[in-house]
């Protein structure tokens, strides 16, 4: 495992020999659902590059910024024993963003409009702007994300597209816990109480994807929102089942054929997000 701290130094050390190079941008504070992500892209490539940078641009609720996990040192533990070809990149916000850390303006066809980019305003923007930074700076050859974060993993693939981008994206499957949860830096957050009530996410959408073809759409929403109204201490952001190419919510009036559900769900003051496919 080898650790750089600035682009300019692991540009220099990038090479033909270094490739094929997957990369896995992550903010850290790993688990599970990175590793795996990891764990493929050391399988698919000659080099792992892995970043370990939490993105300002892409907070919008600055407590949120403040409050996210961080374990370098855990991580570097993690990560060295996974393979040794792993190149690990932790930047300062100014070896990114030089003295302006602000989002770049892209062009994200709607498919930053809804669900997370209509709840968390600019959030698509920041994540664009560094994951477009990364793979414009070290082209790596593969670059993996997670479908845990289906509608970001979406984005990417779009801008990757239409910057004309070099690197193959590879969406990979959402990790869970037994319960069903699925895995995120945030769940560490969690009171054991909120832990608990936490895979009614999942229970959720297992419940809709049980009903989808049987009764329409509009019902099963009605479904969903009686299902956490009977909850305590957990409360539904929105849920939605919409196409998942155009993000397009599907047709009211009937049963689901083709599509999946999102949901988002605040237990106290933390927010977690679950999808899965409907069909
Ligand atoms: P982060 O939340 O650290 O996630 C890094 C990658 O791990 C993302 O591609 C995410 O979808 C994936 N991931 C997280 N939990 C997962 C799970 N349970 N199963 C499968 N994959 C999972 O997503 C980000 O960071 C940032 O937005 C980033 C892309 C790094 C840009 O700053």
């Amino acid at each position: 495992m080898k650790v750089f701290k600035t682009s300019q130094s692991l540009v220099e050390y990038l090479s033909n020999e270094t490739r094929p190079i997957g990369m896995v941008p992550t903010m850290g504070a790993l688990h599970s659902g990175h590793l795996t992500l990891i764990e493929r892209a050391v399988k698919e490539n000659k080099s792992v590059l892995i970043s370990i940078f939490v993105n300002p641009t892409q907070f919008n609720d600055k407590n949120d910024l403040v409050n996210y996990p961080s374990s370098v040192v855990e991580d570097l533990l993690q990560i060295k024993k996974i393979s040794k070809k792993i190149l690990v990149y932790i930047p300062k916000v100014n070896d990114v963003y030089g003295n302006i850390v602000e989002s770049k303006s892209f062009d994200l066809a709607g498919l930053d409009q809804v669900m997370e980019g209509e709840k968390r305003s600019g959030h698509f923007q920041g994540v664009a702007t560094v994951v477009a930074y990364f793979l414009k700076t070290f082209t790596p050859d593969h670059a993996y994300f997670g479908e845990k974060d289906f509608q970001q993993l979406l984005i990417i693939n779009y801008i990757n597209r239409s910057l004309n981008l070099k690197t193959k994206i590879i969406g990979c499957p959402i990790v869970r816990e037994k319960d069903g949860l699925a895995m995120s830096s945030r769940n560490i957050l969690l009171t054991a109480d909120q832990r608990k009530k936490a895979s009614k996410l999942f229970e959720a959408l297992q419940i809709a994807k049980s009903n989808a073809k049987r009764i329409p759409y509009r019902s099963l929403k009605t479904t969903i929102n009686s299902f956490f109204e009977s909850q305590d201490k957990i409360t539904l952001d929105y849920f939605m089942i919409v196409d998942p190419n155009t993000l397009k919510e599907i047709h009211l009036d009937q049963p689901v054929d083709r599509g999946r559900g999102f949901i988002a769900a605040y237990l106290g003051k933390i927010r977690l997000i679950d999808n899965l496919d409907m069909s």
